[in-house]
Protein backbone atom coordinates (compact mmCIF):
# COMPACT_ATOMS: atom_id res chain seq x y z
CA UNK A 1 0.00 0.00 0.00
CA UNK A 2 1.01 3.68 -0.96
CA UNK A 3 1.82 5.70 2.60
CA UNK A 4 1.55 9.73 2.72
CA UNK A 5 3.50 10.57 5.21
CA UNK A 6 2.84 14.00 6.88
CA UNK A 7 4.06 15.89 9.86
CA UNK A 8 0.79 17.59 10.80
CA UNK A 9 -2.60 17.68 9.43
CA UNK A 10 -5.75 18.10 11.04
CA UNK A 11 -7.32 14.87 10.42
CA UNK A 12 -5.65 11.89 8.75
CA UNK A 13 -9.45 10.93 7.65
CA UNK A 14 -9.66 14.04 5.84
CA UNK A 15 -6.54 14.13 4.51
CA UNK A 16 -7.20 10.34 3.32
CA UNK A 17 -10.90 11.68 2.11
CA UNK A 18 -9.02 14.52 -0.21
CA UNK A 19 -6.57 12.44 -1.68
CA UNK A 20 -8.88 9.45 -2.52
CA UNK A 21 -12.07 12.70 -4.05
CA UNK A 22 -8.57 13.65 -6.12
CA UNK A 23 -7.18 10.65 -7.51
CA UNK A 24 -10.94 9.87 -8.77
CA UNK A 25 -11.37 12.83 -10.26
CA UNK A 26 -7.57 13.07 -12.04
CA UNK A 27 -8.29 9.72 -13.31
CA UNK A 28 -11.28 10.69 -15.14
CA UNK A 29 -9.78 13.11 -17.12
CA UNK A 30 -8.57 11.60 -20.60
CA UNK A 31 -6.31 14.28 -21.31
CA UNK A 32 -3.98 12.68 -18.26
CA UNK A 33 -4.24 9.06 -20.14
CA UNK A 34 -2.71 10.73 -22.92
CA UNK A 35 -0.49 13.50 -21.74
CA UNK A 36 1.20 11.99 -18.57
CA UNK A 37 0.97 8.48 -18.76
CA UNK A 38 3.14 7.92 -15.83
CA UNK A 39 1.32 9.91 -13.71
CA UNK A 40 -2.45 8.64 -14.69
CA UNK A 41 -0.89 5.26 -14.19
CA UNK A 42 0.20 6.30 -10.23
CA UNK A 43 -3.52 7.65 -9.84
CA UNK A 44 -5.22 4.94 -11.27
CA UNK A 45 -3.10 2.48 -9.32
CA UNK A 46 -3.86 0.81 -6.23
CA UNK A 47 -7.04 2.10 -4.91
CA UNK A 48 -5.35 1.57 -1.00
CA UNK A 49 -3.52 3.78 0.17
CA UNK A 50 -2.51 5.28 3.93
CA UNK A 51 -2.51 8.57 5.09
CA UNK A 52 0.22 8.57 8.62
CA UNK A 53 0.75 12.16 10.45
CA UNK A 54 3.35 12.73 13.47
CA UNK A 55 0.60 14.61 15.12
CA UNK A 56 -3.01 15.71 14.16
CA UNK A 57 -4.44 19.43 15.48
CA UNK A 58 -7.99 18.06 14.74
CA UNK A 59 -8.14 14.52 15.46
CA UNK A 60 -11.87 12.81 15.04
CA UNK A 61 -12.91 10.14 17.25
CA UNK A 62 -16.53 8.03 17.13
CA UNK A 63 -19.70 9.80 18.41
CA UNK A 64 -18.24 13.32 17.36
CA UNK A 65 -15.47 13.15 20.14
CA UNK A 66 -12.15 14.61 20.11
CA UNK A 67 -9.34 12.55 19.51
CA UNK A 68 -5.89 14.40 21.28
CA UNK A 69 -3.07 13.54 18.89
CA UNK A 70 0.55 14.84 20.22
CA UNK A 71 3.62 13.79 19.08
CA UNK A 72 4.22 9.96 20.25
CA UNK A 73 1.23 8.21 18.81
CA UNK A 74 0.25 6.82 15.47
CA UNK A 75 -2.62 8.38 13.63
CA UNK A 76 -3.09 6.76 10.42
CA UNK A 77 -6.12 6.20 7.68
CA UNK A 78 -6.13 3.06 5.24
CA UNK A 79 -8.27 4.12 2.41
CA UNK A 80 -10.26 1.34 0.93
CA UNK A 81 -12.97 -0.26 -0.94
CA UNK A 82 -16.32 -0.39 0.83
CA UNK A 83 -16.24 -3.53 3.06
CA UNK A 84 -19.69 -4.66 5.99
CA UNK A 85 -16.04 -6.57 7.57
CA UNK A 86 -14.18 -3.59 8.09
CA UNK A 87 -15.13 -2.81 11.65
CA UNK A 88 -14.00 -6.31 12.34
CA UNK A 89 -10.98 -6.53 10.24
CA UNK A 90 -9.71 -3.17 11.83
CA UNK A 91 -10.57 -4.01 15.50
CA UNK A 92 -8.54 -7.31 15.30
CA UNK A 93 -6.26 -6.19 13.36
CA UNK A 94 -5.14 -3.85 16.02
CA UNK A 95 -5.37 -5.81 18.48
CA UNK A 96 -3.46 -9.04 17.04
CA UNK A 97 -0.49 -6.43 16.19
CA UNK A 98 -0.60 -5.00 20.09
CA UNK A 99 -0.11 -8.61 21.03
CA UNK A 100 3.13 -8.98 18.76
CA UNK A 101 3.99 -6.32 20.78
CA UNK A 102 3.99 -8.40 24.05
CA UNK A 103 0.57 -7.05 25.24
CA UNK A 104 -3.08 -9.09 25.75
CA UNK A 105 -5.42 -6.63 24.52
CA UNK A 106 -9.33 -6.67 24.26
CA UNK A 107 -12.15 -5.21 22.21
CA UNK A 108 -15.09 -3.64 23.87
CA UNK A 109 -17.48 -3.24 21.28
CA UNK A 110 -17.41 -2.18 18.87
CA UNK A 111 -13.66 -1.57 18.35
CA UNK A 112 -11.80 0.00 21.32
CA UNK A 113 -8.67 -1.72 22.03
CA UNK A 114 -8.33 -1.73 26.06
CA UNK A 115 -5.76 -3.11 28.25
CA UNK A 116 -6.85 -3.58 32.02
CA UNK A 117 -10.09 -1.10 31.39
CA UNK A 118 -7.59 1.77 29.67
CA UNK A 119 -8.11 2.23 26.24
CA UNK A 120 -4.78 2.23 24.13
CA UNK A 121 -6.41 2.66 20.56
CA UNK A 122 -9.04 3.39 18.79
CA UNK A 123 -10.76 3.27 15.39
CA UNK A 124 -12.98 5.94 13.56
CA UNK A 125 -14.97 4.54 10.00
CA UNK A 126 -16.15 6.76 7.71
CA UNK A 127 -17.65 5.49 4.15
CA UNK A 128 -18.88 7.70 1.10
CA UNK A 129 -19.57 6.35 -2.00
CA UNK A 130 -17.90 3.13 -3.05
CA UNK A 131 -14.62 3.54 -0.45
CA UNK A 132 -14.11 3.85 3.18
CA UNK A 133 -11.52 5.71 5.37
CA UNK A 134 -10.21 3.83 8.47
CA UNK A 135 -8.81 5.99 10.88
CA UNK A 136 -6.94 4.43 13.59
CA UNK A 137 -4.86 6.01 16.81
CA UNK A 138 -2.62 3.93 18.82
CA UNK A 139 -0.87 5.41 22.47
CA UNK A 140 2.14 4.01 21.36
CA UNK A 141 4.94 6.52 23.82
CA UNK A 142 2.26 8.85 24.88
CA UNK A 143 -1.07 8.55 26.30
CA UNK A 144 -3.03 11.82 26.37
CA UNK A 145 -5.53 11.08 28.78
CA UNK A 146 -5.45 9.83 32.40
CA UNK A 147 -7.87 7.04 31.74
CA UNK A 148 -5.97 5.51 28.51
CA UNK A 149 -2.80 4.14 28.47
CA UNK A 150 0.16 3.29 25.86
CA UNK A 151 2.66 0.53 24.42
CA UNK A 152 5.32 2.12 26.76
CA UNK A 153 3.32 2.41 29.73
CA UNK A 154 2.40 -1.18 29.48
CA UNK A 155 5.66 -2.45 28.48
CA UNK A 156 7.98 0.23 29.99
CA UNK A 157 9.37 0.46 26.29
CA UNK A 158 9.89 2.95 23.78
CA UNK A 159 8.48 1.60 20.59
CA UNK A 160 8.93 2.39 16.58
CA UNK A 161 5.72 3.59 15.19
CA UNK A 162 6.29 2.39 12.14
CA UNK A 163 7.16 -1.16 13.50
CA UNK A 164 3.53 -0.64 14.65
CA UNK A 165 2.21 0.74 11.09
CA UNK A 166 3.68 -1.95 9.30
CA UNK A 167 2.64 -4.83 11.50
CA UNK A 168 -0.85 -3.38 11.71
CA UNK A 169 -0.92 -2.77 8.00
CA UNK A 170 -0.01 -6.25 7.75
CA UNK A 171 -2.48 -8.03 9.54
CA UNK A 172 -5.09 -5.98 7.35
CA UNK A 173 -3.99 -6.81 4.12
CA UNK A 174 -3.60 -10.63 5.14
CA UNK A 175 -6.76 -10.86 7.52
CA UNK A 176 -8.80 -13.56 5.98
CA UNK A 177 -12.64 -12.56 5.92
CA UNK A 178 -13.29 -16.51 6.91
CA UNK A 179 -12.34 -16.28 10.22
CA UNK A 180 -12.00 -12.50 11.25
CA UNK A 181 -15.67 -12.70 12.97
CA UNK A 182 -13.98 -15.75 15.13
CA UNK A 183 -11.29 -13.96 15.67
CA UNK A 184 -12.96 -11.06 16.92
CA UNK A 185 -15.26 -12.91 18.72
CA UNK A 186 -12.20 -14.53 20.90
CA UNK A 187 -11.28 -10.81 21.62
CA UNK A 188 -14.28 -9.70 22.66
CA UNK A 189 -14.98 -8.31 26.26
CA UNK A 190 -18.25 -7.30 25.56
CA UNK A 191 -19.55 -10.36 24.63
CA UNK A 192 -21.78 -11.93 28.03
CA UNK A 193 -21.74 -8.96 29.63
CA UNK A 194 -25.01 -6.66 30.89
CA UNK A 195 -24.72 -3.43 29.00
CA UNK A 196 -25.80 -0.13 29.09
CA UNK A 197 -25.51 1.37 25.56
CA UNK A 198 -26.16 4.82 24.25
CA UNK A 199 -27.14 5.13 21.05
CA UNK A 200 -27.58 8.54 19.20
CA UNK A 201 -31.28 8.87 20.32
CA UNK A 202 -31.94 6.54 23.02
CA UNK A 203 -30.08 4.55 25.64
CA UNK A 204 -30.24 0.75 25.66
CA UNK A 205 -30.19 -1.98 28.72
CA UNK A 206 -29.59 -5.38 28.14
CA UNK A 207 -27.26 -8.51 27.84
CA UNK A 208 -24.96 -8.91 25.28
CA UNK A 209 -24.60 -12.13 23.60
CA UNK A 210 -22.90 -11.99 20.26
CA UNK A 211 -21.63 -10.12 17.33
CA UNK A 212 -23.01 -10.48 13.78
CA UNK A 213 -21.20 -10.93 10.59
CA UNK A 214 -21.99 -7.21 9.85
CA UNK A 215 -20.25 -6.18 13.52
CA UNK A 216 -23.98 -5.76 15.10
CA UNK A 217 -23.76 -6.27 18.92
CA UNK A 218 -26.56 -8.55 19.57
CA UNK A 219 -28.46 -8.47 22.40
CA UNK A 220 -30.48 -10.60 24.68
CA UNK A 221 -33.52 -9.51 23.49
CA UNK A 222 -32.61 -10.40 19.87
CA UNK A 223 -32.21 -6.33 19.55
CA UNK A 224 -28.89 -5.74 17.12
CA UNK A 225 -27.43 -2.66 17.72
CA UNK A 226 -24.94 -1.19 14.88
CA UNK A 227 -23.63 2.04 16.59
CA UNK A 228 -23.17 3.27 19.95
CA UNK A 229 -20.96 3.68 23.19
CA UNK A 230 -21.16 0.66 25.33
CA UNK A 231 -20.53 0.43 29.40
CA UNK A 232 -19.92 -2.51 30.84
CA UNK A 233 -22.37 -3.26 33.51
CA UNK A 234 -20.56 -6.39 35.22
C1 LIG B 1 -12.47 6.47 18.81
O1 LIG B 1 -13.23 7.37 19.18
O2 LIG B 1 -12.18 5.53 19.54
C2 LIG B 1 -11.87 6.51 17.43
C3 LIG B 1 -10.59 7.26 17.38
C4 LIG B 1 -9.96 7.28 16.01
C5 LIG B 1 -8.74 8.17 15.97
C6 LIG B 1 -8.02 8.06 14.65
S1 LIG B 1 -6.44 8.83 14.68
C7 LIG B 1 -6.30 8.66 12.96
C8 LIG B 1 -7.66 8.95 12.37
N1 LIG B 1 -7.80 10.37 12.16
C9 LIG B 1 -8.75 10.89 12.93
O3 LIG B 1 -9.08 12.09 12.95
N2 LIG B 1 -9.30 9.95 13.70
C10 LIG B 1 -8.71 8.65 13.44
Amino acid sequence: MKIYHFNQVSSTNDVAKEIALLRNLQSKFLIFQEKCPAFFHEMKGERDFVVVSDEQTKGKGRMSREWLSPIGGLYFSVVTKKNPLLPLISGVSVASSLKNFGLNPVLKWPNDVMIKNKKISGVLIECFKDYCVVGIGVNINVSPLKIATSIKQETGKNISKDEVLKNILKNFEECSEENVLDEYKKLSSTIGKKVKIKTVNKVIDGKAVDVDEHGRLVLESGEKIVSGDVIHLR
